[in-house]
């Protein structure tokens, strides 16, 4: 069996949503201490919506195909909906990562996390500290 699904092939010759948002509402940047990799995520939002969703990876494969995935499935969704997006999510509907690329989608769900923090502290939205634990690496 092929170590990378198609999904995530896919993901890595051909991301989704790679770039820049110089206006964006909030923007997080996490990195993997081990591993090095980094990740940014920009986020436009309006009315509740995430408008437009950007990032950066500098990472391995895992890490871009992870982030492309992830600002796919939080592009035009309700904010609450982005917020609950979780790295188990990412990495299944990349149809699954090798056990040690799991901390790959971890960054994604990470950075977007780090970036609605950026948001609600720019904007002075009080919000509950747990809403932004570290998230577990879930298989
Ligand atoms: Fe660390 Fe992929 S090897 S993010």
């Amino acid at each position: 069996m092929a170590l990378y699904s198609e999904k995530v092939m896919d993901h890595f010759r051909n991301p989704r949503n790679v770039g820049v948002i110089e206006d964006a509402d909030g923007v997080g940047e996490v990195g993997n201490a081990k591993c090095g990799d980094i990740m940014k995520i920009y986020l436009k939002i309006g009315n509740g919506i995430i408008e437009d969703v950007k990032f950066e990876t500098f990472g391995c494969g895992s890490a871009i195909a992870s982030s492309s995935m992830a600002t796919e499935l939080i592009k035009g969704k309700p904010v609450e909906d982005a917020l609950a997006l979780t790295n188990k999510a990412v990495t299944e509907a990349l149809d699954g990562l090798p056990a040690h690329k799991l901390h790959c989608s971890v960054l994604a769900e990470e950075a977007i996390k780090a970036a609605f923090k950026d948001y609600y502290d720019k904007n002075g939205i009080s919000y509950d500290p747990a809403m932004f634990a570290e998230p577990e690496e879930e298989e």
